[in-house]
């Protein structure tokens, strides 16, 4: 996934399109996912970005639900039991594992990236060191 993003990417710099297709590729590249997608930073709190999956809510505050704790720490958060995660924000009731990785330039956190799934313990530790890879090629290849 990591090579079919960075071609995917190549040669092309705008935020939204490439938000876009990293949202794409990791929805339809990982088996037994109910949504991925961006939150930007915009005025101190979360914005819904490009997505794939059920609509989901727009704004979340710094420091709530799993994108907003991930966004303040300024780190990776692996959720195994959403229900076991105090504060999370349902968005899609199907969720019931997920991983949100802050994307951090310029030592500046501008936004996350969501993945959830509707099973359990979905994501290891490799799945999240990939995501974060992953991130950084997307960081890589837009002018935030
Ligand atoms: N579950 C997230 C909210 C975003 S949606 O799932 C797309 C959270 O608690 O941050």
């Amino acid at each position: 996934m990591l090579t079919e993003a960075r071609a995917l990417l190549t040669g092309e710099r705008d935020r939204i399109a490439n938000a876009a297709n990293v949202a794409a590729l990791v929805y339809h590249s990982l088996p037994d996912l109910n949504w991925a997608g961006f939150y930007f930073m915009q005025g101190g709190e979360l914005v819904l970005g490009p997505f794939q999956g059920k609509p989901a809510c727009v704004r979340i505050a710094l420091g709530k639900g799993v994108c907003g704790t991930a966004a303040r720490d300024r780190k990776t958060i692996v959720v195994p039991d959403v229900d076991a995660f105090p504060g999370h924000i349902a968005c899609d009731s199907a969720s019931r594992s997920e991983v949100v990785v802050p994307i951090v330039t310029g030592g500046k956190v501008i936004g996350v990236l969501d993945v959830d799934a509707p099973i359990l313990n979905r994501f290891s530790g490799d799945d999240a060191r990939m995501l974060e890879e992953l991130v950084q090629v997307f960081v890589d290849s837009t002018d935030l």
